[in-house]
């Protein structure tokens, strides 16, 4: 019989191509969404790629009684939680806001999986090392004090799971995700940001589409080959297999410990100009850009080690950078059409 994955947050960007991933290798999945964030072109997106209807609920995690309610309906094997802001300008403007739904959420959650046994992968973030001493950095680097109230809903949370695992006898694995961009190669999914973007390719595929005037690079004083800041951007469809791998990990009983911790990234850096650049190239077309000062809370350069999930996951990121940066464009073009 097949297993059954709930995804909170499943009508959003990561939570859709994961979703996709998941009902692609077999598992029945259940989608959960408050779409606080997000509309429904997701959702349908996802029903058009698998040619079926999926299981949707539109719900808050921060309601216990609904996520007991879901827990009781639903057989749940495996929970991913994305249910969750994500703006770490507005966190640090609005903590509370921050705390009390990206915290709130997560402990119904964690109080659901303990009552029925459900394992938890928790969709976690390199921002929790911070300015790295050390490049790349692996699941043993220092984690640093977080810089916004997002950074430090996703160390808490990871703290939360490792103690319920210990207590409760449930499984936990957190994945640190680096830079998610791209989209679906079918371009039916992808990312939404509502108003202006904060992340580099929004920014990007709204500039080359008219959308935004001109693109703000921000620094080029850093002290990299050409001053501007290194990230390890990894491909959406890349990072939902390492969620399906992540799962089966725990529901095949194959962790060597019962809460663990995976970097997933690319393990190469690229600079904010060689983005730019690769973009332009691989869609043919000019981007209208600026330098623009520094950004406040950018750390210079961060990329992953990803070394230990090939090692376990026996996962690996394989789509290049400049098919993912085609695949956002597609898909900028693919809603351009629809507005
Ligand atoms: N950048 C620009 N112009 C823009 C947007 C971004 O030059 O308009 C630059 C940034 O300065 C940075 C790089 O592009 O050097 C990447 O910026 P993003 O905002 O796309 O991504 P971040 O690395 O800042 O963000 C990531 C995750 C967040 C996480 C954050 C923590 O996407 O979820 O790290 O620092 F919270």
């Amino acid at each position: 019989m097949s297993k059954t994955v709930l995804v909170s947050g499943g009508a959003g960007f990561i939570g859709s191509h994961v979703t996709v991933g998941l009902s692609q290798a077999g598992y029945d999945v259940v989608i959960a969404d408050n779409m606080s964030n997000c509309d429904e072109t997701n959702y349908k997106g996802v029903c058009a790629i698998l040619g079926k209807q999926l299981p949707f609920v539109k719900m808050d995690f921060c309601d216990a009684a609904a996520v007991d309610a879901l827990f009781n309906k639903y057989r749940i094997d495996a929970v991913i939680h994305f249910a969750a802001y994500k703006a770490v300008g507005e966190s640090v403007a609005e903590p509370l806001k921050y705390y009390k739904n990206n915290l709130g959420s997560f402990l119904n959650v964690l109080e659901a999986s303990r009552a029925h046994g459900t394992h938890v992968l928790f969709s976690s973030s390199a921002t929790v090392y911070g300015e790295p001493e050390k490049t790349p950095v692996t699941e043993e680097s220092p984690r640093q004090e977080a810089t916004s109230p997002y950074g430090n809903t996703k160390q808490m949370c990871e703290d939360f799971l490792r103690d319920c695992v210990r207590a409760y006898g449930i499984h936990g694995i957190a994945l640190r995700y680096f830079n998610p961009i791209g989209a679906h190669p079918s371009a039916l999914i992808g990312e939404l940001p509502r108003g202006v973007p904060n992340n580099l390719v929004p920014y990007i595929t709204q500039t080359a589409a008219g959308k935004r005037e001109c693109l703000s690079i921000f620094g080029n004083d850093y002290p990299t080959e050409d001053g501007t800041c290194l990230r390890d951007y990894i491909d959406i469809v890349d990072l939902a297999k390492a969620h399906v791998c992540a799962v089966t990990r725990m529901l095949e009983d194959k962790m060597d410990e019962p809460y663990e911790i995976f970097n997933i990234g690319t393990g190469r850096p690229v600079s904010v100009l060689e983005l730019v650049k690769a973009f332009e190239k691989v869609n043919g077309l000019k981007l209208n850009y600026k330098i623009a000062p520094r950004r406040a809370g950018d750390v210079t350069a961060i990329w992953a080690d990803p070394t230990l999930a090939e090692k376990k996951l026996g996962w690996k990121a394989t789509r290049s950078v400049e098919d993912t940066l085609a695949s956002a464009w597609a898909w900028e073009k693919h809603i351009a059409g629809k507005n």
